[in-house]
């Protein structure tokens, strides 16, 4: 049976992870800094074990590593953090945590996982970045800035992990319809708004950046290493698309 590691894993997308790592054959330590929803995974599913850390802390994340005793074969760096207000407005302290959280928790946790992946000689990591870290969203504060960050870690993580066997690469949700973003989707005029405008006319779900993520931890993605794969159904490279313009013939 194989290990995976998932932090954040008591939210939408993390917790979407998990279960599907465990349909796959995992055996998932389910670490989040809120217990209830890691506790019920854990009764509702065989093979996750719930873990309760802070990311941010290193001692914390060594002490979960241990009590879970496996190797990893796999990290999921999910676990994240948004604080939203217009740049001008925005708190310091706002910023440093959600720097803290997204960039420097998920180096913490991929420093620890790639130690112990360096022995077994082999291991893949998967960092969830953010749409939001390719094109700015106004008003999300330091979210874009670190999910960017995260990006070009990805890409040294897998220069420097690679002669270790070790492979990384990244997963940027665009609209997903869980977790973090699930309140502001409950509206029905966002719903409309938003999905109509994605490409593929609707908003993603949990299991679509799950199921990209299980495919870079799969052999499939032997040979792929330092990549960013957006899973938005086609959002980002519409800009163009959204803008105003008159009517040409044949259009
Ligand atoms: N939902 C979306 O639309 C969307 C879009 C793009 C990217 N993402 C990214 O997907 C990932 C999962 O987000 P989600 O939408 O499921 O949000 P969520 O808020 O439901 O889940 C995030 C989880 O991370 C945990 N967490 C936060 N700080 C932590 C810490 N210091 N230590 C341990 N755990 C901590 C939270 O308790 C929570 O359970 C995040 O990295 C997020 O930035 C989400």
């Amino acid at each position: 049976m194989k290990n995976a590691i998932v932090t954040g894993a008591g939210g939408g997308i993390g917790a979407c992870i998990t279960e599907l790592a465990v349909n796959l054959g995992y055996r998932v330590a389910a670490i989040d800094v809120q217990p209830g929803s890691v506790n019920e995974l854990a009764d509702r599913l065989d093979n996750v074990i719930p873990l309760i850390a802070d990311i941010t802390n290193p001692e914390s994340v060594k002490e979960t590593f241990d009590a879970f005793g496996s190797v990893p074969d796999l990290l999921v760096n999910n676990a994240g953090l948004v604080r939203f207000g217009p740049l001008e407005d925005l708190a310091v302290q706002d910023f440093q945590d959600v720097v803290n959280v997204n960039l420097v928790g998920s180096f913490i946790v991929a420093k620890e996982a790639a130690a112990r992946m360096k022995t077994a000689g082999s291991g893949a990591i998967v960092n969830i970045t953010s749409m939001g870290g390719i094109h700015p969203a106004p008003g999300s504060g330091a979210y874009g800035a670190t999910k960017s960050g995260l990006a070009q870690m990805t890409q040294l993580m897998s220069v420097e992990w690679g002669p270790y066997g070790i492979r990384v690469n990244a997963v940027a949700p665009g609209f997903i319809d869980a977790g973090m973003s699930a309140p502001f989707f409950k509206d029905k005029a966002v719903r409309r708004q938003r999905g109509g405008g994605v490409p593929l006319r609707r908003l993603g779900t949990a299991e679509d950046v799950a199921k990209a993520v299980m495919f870079l931890a799969s052999d499939d993605a032997a040979y792929i290493s330092g990549q960013e794969i957006v899973i938005d159904g086609g959002v980002i490279n519409s800009v163009l698309a959204q803008l105003p313009r008159e009517q040409q013939a044949g259009q």
